[in-house]
């Protein structure tokens, strides 16, 4: 009599045990009827549509989500599909729970009951999805301006002093030689730095065209292995019917060389090193872009994974701007050209890192033949 479940009314569906877990669970689960009635509902989903689940059930769907919610298309895509999908970022809120109220949202279909369908609600703060969409589109700006200066007020300098350290070469000793070299050598090296931030500053519209992922994959994968990645084991998981992705394929060279390398140097001597190149197609994956007046489908996803150490857990909301390094060699600009560029085709990159297993994984819109949604 004493016990939270028996005040709780209803049938529930499995043990005991199953129930404890689902109400344990931190975010929401309710499970719907063929007609969209609410069957079932966790502690977690009674919060937040702020209904007890006696008077959930006397209810559907559509009643606790805003009018023509895409929730309730996806449940009916799960039930006509039979196979789960997801969507991300979808505002489920009300006047009545309070406005903005932005989750992800996973539904799956219940095997045991035909027309049964199980949803799950992971709710995402505000500060959680501004952080997300801004942090590679700010990381570039920023970095933006510092680029267009640097080209101009360093470059031009330097050219000036390397030429005048190569005449004074002609007539050096050989002990002046070596320090006429020095000159040179650093001259360029700031050269090469500045030319590698200049693609920050550059404005112009990329040239893009259809372009098939898993060949610059491999292309990549081939440099990693006669290169830098020699010692490291490449496991491919390619989804062979990916449509081609609107892009410059040398950007995306670009793009997946730095992840790569990153993984590598990650990844270091350590003699069980693998890094795993994936391809998905993943139509449930909407995102709100800033600018943008809809959510926006980025179903291709890419992944580039590594089984090193895992990305310094203070890096992790600085990890895309530019000149964050933990590497005594290192510019930091990888991962900010990588964020700006995977941002100039209208898609997001975001990472997921933990010990032995860190994702970078890119999202980007689909390829349509016409004028696509691919616009960022
Ligand atoms: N796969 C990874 N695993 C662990 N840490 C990573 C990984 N990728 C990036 N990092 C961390 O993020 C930092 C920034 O990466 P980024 O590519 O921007 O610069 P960098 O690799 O340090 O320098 P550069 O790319 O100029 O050689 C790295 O120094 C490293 O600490
Ligand atoms: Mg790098």
């Amino acid at each position: 009599m004493s016990s939270v479940s028996s005040q709780r009314p209803g049938p529930r569906a499995g043990s005991a045990t199953a129930e404890a877990v689902v109400n344990a669970l931190p975010h929401p689960v309710i499970t719907v009827a063929e007609d969209n009635r609410l069957v079932d509902a966790n502690v977690a989903a009674e919060a937040f549509f702020e209904a007890s689940l006696a008077v959930l059930v006397r209810h559907r769907l559509q009643e606790f989500v805003p009018f023509g919610s895409p929730i309730l298309s996806l449940v009916e895509q799960v039930r006509t599909r039979g196979a789960a999908v997801n969507e991300y970022r979808v505002d489920l809120g009300t006047p009545r729970n309070g406005g903005e109220r932005i989750v992800d949202i996973h539904v799956a279909p219940l095997s045991e009951v035909t027309g049964h369908v199980v949803i799950m609600l992971q709710e995402r703060t505000i500060a959680d999805k501004m952080d997300r969409q801004l942090t590679h589109r700010g990381a570039a700006r920023s970095v933006t301006a510092l680029a267009s200066m640097l080209a101009h007020e360093i470059k031009n300098p330097l050219s000036g002093i390397r030429g005048a350290a190569q005449l004074l070469e002609l007539s050096a000793s050989d002990d002046d030689r070596s320090l006429t070299r020095l000159i040179t050598d650093e001259a360029d090296r700031i050269v090469k730095l500045v030319d590698r931030m200049e693609v920050f500053s550059d404005e112009r519209p990329i040239e893009r065209e259809p372009v098939n992922i898993h060949a610059v994959l491999e292309h990549v994968r081939t440099l990693a292995t006669t290169g830098f990645a020699r010692h490291i084991r490449f496991v491919e998981e390619y989804d062979p019917s990916l449509p081609p992705v609107l892009a410059n394929r040398d950007q995306l060279i670009q793009v997946f060389l730095n992840l790569v390398k990153n993984a590598a140097e990650a990844i270091g001597d350590s003699p069980d090193g693998e890094i795993q190149l994936t391809t998905a197609f993943r139509p449930g994956v909407r995102l709100m872009m800033p600018g943008a007046p809809a959510r926006v489908s980025l179903p291709l996803e890419f992944c580039v994974r590594d089984n090193g150490p895992g990305v310094p857990e203070d890096l992790m909301p600085h990890l895309f701007d530019p000149f964050v390094t933990t590497k005594p060699t290192g510019t930091g600009l990888g991962l900010a050209l990588v964020a700006k560029i995977v941002g100039d085709h209208g898609g997001i990159i975001e990472c997921d890192s933990q010990p032995r297993r860190t994702t970078f994984r890119v999202l980007m819109p689909m390829y349509r033949a016409s004028r696509g949604d691919e616009k960022s």
